[in-house]
C-alpha cells in the first residue's frame, strides 16, 4: 500500500473549504454603509475574504484606524446575526477530508476568523469532526500573524502542507517550512498565488484532492436512510436534508424506496397500486426486495464507491418492520433482504418518531391511501413498535428524532446529528 504525500495538512477556512463570500461581503457592505463610506466598488469587495478585516478596512479601503475598528464592530453585528449562515462548503471537501483522515493524516485549520466564529462555522457545516487542531485568533492583533497560527497547530517534525486561497496563506506556510497549495477556486488570483510561490496550484477541489491524496483512493461515501411510519413528515425532512448535505459539500444522490431507478420504479407502481387487492404478503415482500436489489446494484453501490453521499427515503428496515412484523412474515423477510442488500447497509438511519395514529390520520387526509396504507390500525401499531425495537437493537446506526413538533425544529435536530456524524 502506498502512502500519503504528507503527514500533516493545514487548511485555511474561507475560500479554501467554504464559499463564505456572500455573508462576508454583505457584512462589509453593511459596515461601510453604516459609516457612510462611499466611493468603493460594491462588486469588487471579494478581496476582503480571507485576510484580517483590519487589513482590508484600514490598508486597502483606506479607513482611519479608529473608523476601521468601528467598521469591524458593525461587520460583526451583521455577520453574527446572519452573515455566518450565508455560506456553504465547496463540493468535494468532506469526501477529501474523510479520505485523508482514513489514511491517518493529521488535519488542522488555521484561519483569521475569530475562534468562536470559526468553531461555529465548522460545527454548523459538519467540518469539525475531521480536524485535530484549530488555530484562530483570540484577539484582533493575533489575526495579523497567520504564520504564528500555523505554527500553533503544526506537529513537531511532520512533513506538512498548507492549503489556502490567498497569498497570506502561501507565505505563512512557507515561513513554517511547508509545501503549499494555492486553491485557485477561492478568492485569490493565479497571479497572486504564483507570485507568492505556491508549490502547487489547484484548479478545483477534485484537483486539490489528487494533490493531497497522492496515489491514495477516495474513501467510500456515506449512506443515510430516513425511516418512519406513514405520515411522519418524512418527505419534508428528506427534502431539507438533501439541501443541507449539499450545503455541507457532499455530492448527494437523493433516492427512495420502493423505486430509485427505472426497473424499481415500475415495481413500485405494482406494489403500491391500491387496486391490487389480491397480492399475497409474500409476493409483496419479494417485490420490495426485488426493487431493492436492483436499486442497490444500479444506484446506491456505485454512488458510494464514487465517494458520494446517498440519501434514501426508506430502505431495508421498512421491509423488516412492514412485511416482517406488520404482515407477520417473520425471518423469511430478513433472509430475502440479506440477499437483496448484499452487505450494503446504511451508515446512519434516522427514525422519525411520531404518534402513529395521528401520523396516519395526517397522511390519509393529504391524499388517497396506497395499498399498504389501507391496512388496519393494529398493523400501524405493530409497525411503530417494530421500528422502536429495531432502533434500540442497533444504537450505533440509529438515531431517533421526535417528529411531533414544528418541521423546522425537527430538522434542526437532524442537522445536528448529520453535522456530527456524516
Ligand atoms: P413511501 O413512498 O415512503 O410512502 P409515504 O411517503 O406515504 O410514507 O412508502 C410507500 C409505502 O410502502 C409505505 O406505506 C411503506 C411501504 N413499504 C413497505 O411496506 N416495505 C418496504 O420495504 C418499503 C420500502 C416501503
Amino acid at each position: 500500500m502506498g502512502k500519503l504525500p504528507y503527514d500533516a495538512y493545514i487548511f485555511d477556512l474561507d475560500g479554501t473549504m467554504t464559499q463564505s463570500e456572500p455573508g462576508i461581503v454583505k457584512s462589509v457592505q453593511y459596515a461601510l454603509d453604516k459609516l457612510g463610506v462611499e466611493g468603493y466598488d460594491r462588486q469588487s469587495l471579494r478581496f476582503v475574504v480571507g485576510p484580517p478585516l483590519m487589513y482590508s478596512f484600514h490598508q486597502v479601503i483606506g479607513l482611519s484606524q479608529q473608523d476601521a475598528y468601528r467598521a469591524i464592530d458593525l461587520y460583526r453585528e451583521r455577520y453574527s446575526a446572519k452573515g455566518w449562515l450565508e455560506n456553504s462548503v465547496y463540493t468535494g471537501i468532506p469526501a477529501m477530508l474523510r479520505s485523508l483522515k482514513a489514511q491517518g493524516a493529521y488535519l488542522a485549520v488555521a484561519t483569521a476568523k475569530p475562534e468562536h466564529f470559526a468553531r461555529k462555522v465548522l460545527d454548523h457545516f459538519g467540518l469539525s469532526k475531521y480536524f485535530d487542531g484549530l488555530a484562530a485568533p483570540r484577539d484582533e492583533d493575533e489575526s495579523r500573524f497567520k504564520e504564528r497560527l500555523v505554527r500553533r497547530v503544526l506537529p513537531q517534525g511532520a512533513r506538512g502542507c498548507m492549503v489556502g486561497d490567498r497569498n497570506l496563506d502561501v507565505q505563512a506556510g512557507q515561513a513554517c517550512g511547508l509545501d503549499t497549495v494555492g486553491a485557485l477556486y477561492g478568492y485569490g488570483s493565479r497571479e497572486e498565488l504564483e507570485k507568492a510561490g505556491a508549490t502547487y496550484i489547484a484548479r478545483d477541489v477534485e484537483h486539490l484532492s489528487r494533490i493531497l491524496l497522492g496515489d491514495q483512493p477516495l474513501s467510500p461515501g456515506k449512506f443515510i436512510t430516513l425511516e418512519g411510519c406513514d405520515g411522519c413528515g418524512k418527505s419534508t425532512q428528506h427534502h431539507l436534508l438533501a439541501q443541507c448535505l449539499e450545503e455541507m459539500g457532499h455530492q448527494v444522490v437523493v433516492t427512495r424506496e420502493p423505486g430509485g431507478c427505472p426497473i424499481s420504479e415500475r415495481i413500485r407502481d405494482i406494489v403500491l397500486d391500491a387496486r391490487e387487492e389480491g397480492m399475497s404478503d409474500l409476493c409483496e415482500a419479494l417485490l420490495f426486495a426485488a426493487a431493492r436489489t436492483q436499486h442497490v446494484h444500479q444506484v446506491i453501490r456505485p454512488a458510494l464507491a464514487a465517494g458520494k453521499a446517498v440519501l434514501c427515503d426508506r430502505f431495508v428496515d421498512s421491509s423488516l418492520v412492514y412485511q416482517g412484523v406488520g404482515r407477520g412474515l417473520g425471518p423469511v423477510v430478513e433472509k430475502i433482504n440479506q440477499a437483496a442488500v448484499d452487505g450494503c447497509m446504511p451508515d446512519l438511519t434516522i427514525l422519525l418518531d411520531i404518534d402513529p395514529h395521528a401520523a396516519m390520520a395526517r397522511r390519509t387526509a393529504a391524499s388517497s391511501p396506497d395499498r399498504i396504507e389501507k391496512a388496519p390500525l393494529e398493523f400501524v401499531d405493530r409497525v411503530y413498535r417494530a421500528y422502536r425495537e429495531l432502533a434500540a437493537a442497533q444504537p450505533q446506526r440509529y438515531r431517533i428524532v421526535d417528529a411531533g413538533g414544528d418541521p423546522r425544529q425537527v430538522f434542526a435536530r437532524i442537522r445536528e446529528i448529520v453535522a456530527a456524524e456524516v
